[in-house]
């Protein structure tokens, strides 16, 4: 996973937005991270230390001259880090950043580190528009840093504009790339999610019980390891996700379109959707009302999108399916390999604690033409990962 284990360095400046990061490393210290503050003067009016230590068991720090004897703070502090976040970065520390001023234990362990960096600005409209912010901003990225752009919304000072804090989701995103390897540059990954709708009529629909989390989480892994992605996703409860292509598809017929657009350019296709394989034969236009007899639908099958994909499917390009069974799961999804012409097909029970649907794990059997391989229980973020390696490896065998 890539989250364990990692040591992240947290820049806080004197900024309103200041009091989101301590949610924000609240919730990263429950997923393993080791995280190190440090404030600005400014910073430590907004946010207290006490706090902050409370969450991270660190002493926090804010003076550049108050160091332990034998130590030199903000050039120790950083040599081991993974990376570097200002969250919120106010307008004066983006210029100092964007300078190599020092003045400061931020400015000055910003300056000596060497991990990747990521700000995140938040300010008034205005203070982020001003072309003097902007040039800063350039400069930062032009050296190297990640920038995660402020959202457009009401400001603290009643203004209404970009300068918001980008959300909470979209600083984790951008810092977990930060600290990756990028092994999938260059390659268009296609994903699709959650379940389709087949509408009986203006009011009603058959669906199923797909959430999208294992396709949502298969494509934020790959927006890590650095690909271009695209997610094809149905009606799902999940926010889109920032940085990549979402396209939002309702019934089969949608998906189908849609991934047979996608796909033409694409080196990796996951079709991780719960595709309906029956839709009414007609839709009625106006709602069917109730009387007193029974109602008996009539439906046809829907396209096999896979199916379909795998035979348009141009050298190199790796496809994997997924497979969720009640019975007579590894000799149905085998089947599925040969006839669908997948690359790979993962498998799992709905009949199974801890796999399927909604939860936020899974079990799964990876089945490919070298055999059957059973994986432990995991996080659907984990299985994202260890998917997207096993596809990578599938390209790299054939090239
Ligand atoms: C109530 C209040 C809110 C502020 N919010 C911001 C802000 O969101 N962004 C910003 O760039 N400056 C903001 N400032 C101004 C900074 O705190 C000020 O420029 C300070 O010098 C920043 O220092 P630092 O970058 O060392 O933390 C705010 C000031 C006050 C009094």
């Amino acid at each position: 996973m890539i989250g364990l284990s990692k040591k992240i360095i947290i820049g806080i400046t004197g900024s309103i937005a200041a009091f989101k990061t301590i949610q924000f490393i609240s919730d990263l210290t429950k997923e393993d991270y080791e995280i190190e503050v440090i404030l600005t003067e400014a910073g430590s009016r907004f946010v207290t230390p006490v706090s902050i230590q409370a969450l991270t068991k660190k002493r926090v720090y804010i003076d550049v001259f108050d160091d332990d004897p034998g130590t030199i703070t903000h050039v120790d502090l950083v040599k081991d880090a993974d990376a570097f976040l200002v969250m919120p970065a106010s307008a004066t520390t983006i210029a100092k950043l964007a300078h190599g001023i020092a003045d400061n234990m931020l400015t000055a362990a910003y300056l000596a580190a060497t991990c990747p960096k990521v700000i995140a600005p938040a300010m008034n409209v205005h203070m982020f528009e001003n072309p003097v912010t902007q040039r800063n901003l350039k400069q930062l990225v032009d050296d190297g840093a990640l920038i995660v752009d402020p959202d457009v919304g009401l400001l603290a000072c009643g203004d209404v504009g970009k300068g918001k804090l980008a959300k909470a989701s979209d600083v984790k995103m951008i810092l977990e790339y930060a600290m990756s390897e990028h092994p999938l540059k260059g390659y268009k990954v296609v994903v699709s999610a959650g379940p389709t709708q087949e509408a009986i009529d203006p009011v009603r629909f058959i669906s199923n019980h797909s959430s999208g989390k294992m396709g949502y989480a298969i494509a934020k892994a790959a927006f890590t390891l650095g690909a271009d992605v695209t997610l094809v996703s149905g009606q799902v409860a999940l926010s889109p996700l920032p940085f990549i292509k979402n396209v939002s598809i309702t019934s089969a017929q949608d998906l189908y379109e849609a991934m047979i657009e996608e796909a033409q350019d694409a080196d990796f296709i996951i079709m991780s959707a719960a595709v309906a394989d029956y839709t009414p034969a007609t839709t009625a236009t106006e709602k069917i009302k109730k009387n007193d007899s029974d109602l008996t639908l009539s439906l046809k099958k829907t396209k096999d999108i896979l199916y379909e994909l795998g035979q348009k499917k141009p050298k190199g390009q790796i496809i994997c399916g997924f497979a969720m069974e009640t019975t007579d799961l590894i000799s149905n999804a085998t089947k599925k390999l040969t006839k669908k012409n997948a690359d790979l097909i993962i498998a799992n029970s709905l009949r199974t604690a801890g796999a399927g649907f909604k939860t936020d794990t899974n079990i799964v059997t990876i089945i490919d033409q070298d055999g059957i391989r059973p994986l432990e229980i995991m996080s659907k973020d984990e299985l994202g990962f260890v998917i997207l390696a096993e596809c990578l490896k599938k390209r790299e065998a054939q090239s």
